[in-house]
């Protein structure tokens, strides 16, 4: 009658939420077979931030992983997470773009696309929804679900309705904060069969603690498939623990019908996992936080802040930032917080706290999300900010994708000029992440070393006393005095030993970084005369671009970093002269 289907998500979001998605195919290989054994809905292991991922620290092409899973996965269909017309990237791609990458996905073995826009604007996810139809595949509709003065259980069935007209096999409630109550899930999922006829999938993440029961009021109220995660990697932002939420259902109408016993002998493999990639183990991540009903950080997105402040030297803002958050989100129309909108709100806030003046830095995402070219958001930004943020200029109405032109021959002219292109495959790798997926094709992409979590206490600079100190050594009783002199050798920490020549803090005319990034271009010269307001410069800080932009007219006397480097937050990365200024000026 109402059994119910489980989907497996340890090898995509769970270790996406709790691993920062450092799990490796080779560590999943010797295990696949045994998960295609279980009797699971899918095995969702692709997508998402996998892709970014594989070509960033792994050195490791993902089409390829895909390719090897479909080869040991016969029985199980495999699922990946596709963000509409984002795909795996964080910014919309052209049509063609975005066909060709379906097509490629379903031909390297995607059955099943979860797809979602983080707006829930529908207009971003038609084309995807068409294509997987087109090409044979399952194309499951994701409403992203979140919590607002203006989502209400009504506008999600709207939206649920909507997915059902397009086509879509299966909706998806995705609540990727963990924010669902039972009683809402019960009533969502009601509402939403009431409109439609296809089967619901209901995706929860542990953080505030109510997931599981959740699950088990969607239960007998509509739901055909849940969501859960072994339990080494189950909990915290991941999801339910899959032998938690089977044994619980055993011998009810809603039994899963899967073989415990087998889900215990796999769920020790991974717990060898869990220790291989502890150091990665964020005990943020890992921890239930009820304070998620305030701030509706998602999982993965909670590391990523934590270590984001962490880069920049402010953890101790980390409570100011949650705080910070819901007044941008509010400001920004509610949109629901999920890649790429969690990146944008979340940096936002971000910045907003560490310049100490609001708005004061914004991001170019930022700027493209008030000009719409995000999409339509829930709610009415908040005219105040969006006067800050793009001045008059008038938000765009059409559908954001229309907007941008064919890419695929450019881009394929590109990648061959570059001489980086062996497949089609390549092609897209390069077309969605045209910098990193250029380094990673060039083979220039070394695979991040794994830390052993032994060592995770060590600190990484070993610092040598400079006078003589003098310790108190107790030997069997007996208490000795020992002088320990500095040799003068002093070791110095990679980040110590390249420390750079250029200035920090407050100099006349200098113009500081806001924060830890990278300068992506220099946008001036030694030599050049400046406007208030001109660009100097493009900082890439947390996956966002920000304008370095003049505060004061005035020639460029000097200039400290080149393009590619890291700068932290104070350095001066140039400066200004006045009195050239005023030489030339009288
Ligand atoms: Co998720």
């Amino acid at each position: 009658m109402s059994r119910i289907r489980i989907t497996e998500t340890i090898l995509r979001d769970a270790h996406q939420s709790l691993l920062a998605t450092r799990m490796r195919t080779r560590d999943m290989l010797p295990v696949v077979e045994r998960l295609d054994l279980v009797g699971y809905y899918s095995l969702e292991v692709w997508g998402g931030a996998t892709f970014d991922s594989c070509i960033r620290f792994l050195n490791e092409d993902p089409w390829e992983r895909l390719r090897q899973l479909k080869r040991h996965v016969t029985h199980t269909p495999l699922q990946m997470l596709l963000r509409g017309q984002n795909l795996v990237g964080y910014r919309h791609y052209a049509d063609d773009v975005v066909e060709r990458f379906i097509g490629k996905s379903v031909e390297n073995g995607v059955d099943i696309f979860r797809i979602f826009d983080a707006l829930n604007d529908i207009r971003n996810m038609e084309l995807a929804i068409k294509v997987v139809k087109r090409e044979g595949a399952h194309a499951q509709g994701a409403i992203c679900y979140t919590v607002s003065p203006v989502h209400t259980v009504e506008r999600f069935a709207e939206i649920a309705k909507h997915l059902d007209q397009l086509g879509c096999d299966s909706i998806c409630i995705k609540d990727m904060a963990g924010l669902i109550s039972p009683h809402v899930a019960r009533d969502l999922i009601r509402a939403i069969k009431k409109v439609t006829s296809v089967p619901v999938d209901l995706h929860c993440h542990c953080t505030s603690g109510v997931a599981a029961m959740s699950y088990f009021a969607a239960c007998g109220n509509g739901v055909s498939v849940l969501d859960t995660a072994l339990s080494p990697l189950s909990g915290g932002s991941s999801q339910p623990p899959t032998e938690s939420i089977v044994a619980a259902l055993q011998d009810t109408p809603y039994d899963t019908g899967l073989n415990i016993e087998l889900l215990l002998e796999i769920k020790r493999y991974f717990e060898g996992l869990r220790e291989k990639y502890g150091s990665l183990l964020d005990p943020i991540a890992e921890r239930t936080d009820a304070s998620v009903f305030m701030h509706q950080i998602p999982g993965g997105m909670l590391s990523n802040l934590v270590s984001q402040l962490k880069q920049q030297g402010a953890l101790d803002k980390y409570d100011e930032v949650l705080r910070e958050l819901p007044r941008v989100r509010a400001e920004m129309g509610y949109p629901p917080l999920v890649t790429p909108t969690s990146q944008i709100v979340g940096t936002q806030a971000v910045f907003n706290v560490l310049t100490g003046e609001r708005y004061k830095v914004v991001s170019r995402e930022v700027k493209d999300y008030f000009k719409g070219l995000y999409g339509r958001p829930p709610a009415p930004l908040d005219d105040t900010v969006k006067r800050i943020v793009i001045g008059d200029e008038e938000p765009v109405s059409a559908r954001p994708a229309d907007l941008i032109p064919p890419q695929l021959a450019i881009l394929r002219a590109e990648a061959t000029e570059l001489n980086i292109m062996r497949s089609d495959e390549d092609l897209l790798t390069y077309a969605l992440y045209p910098d990193v997926g250029v380094k990673f094709l060039r083979g220039e992409v070394k695979e991040e070393a794994l830390v052993p979590v032994s060592s995770e206490n060590k600190p990484a600079v070993v610092e040598l006393p400079a006078a003589p100190r003098v310790f108190e050594v107790d030997v069997d009783g007996e208490l000795y005095h020992v002088k320990i002199m500095p040799t003068g050798e002093i070791e110095m920490g990679a980040r110590e030993a390249a420390a750079p020549k250029r200035p920090s803090g407050r100099i006349k005319g200098g113009v500081v970084s806001p924060m830890q990034g990278v300068v992506l271009k220099l946008k001036v010269h030694v030599g050049q005369w400046v406007h208030k307001g001109d660009v100097l410069a493009i900082l890439e800080a947390m996956k966002m671009q920000n304008s370095i932009v003049a505060q004061e007219a005035g020639v460029i006397t000097d200039i400290f970093v080149s393009e590619g480097e890291t700068v932290v937050a104070n350095d001066v990365l140039m400066v200004i002269g006045q009195d050239e200024l005023k030489a030339t000026a009288s």
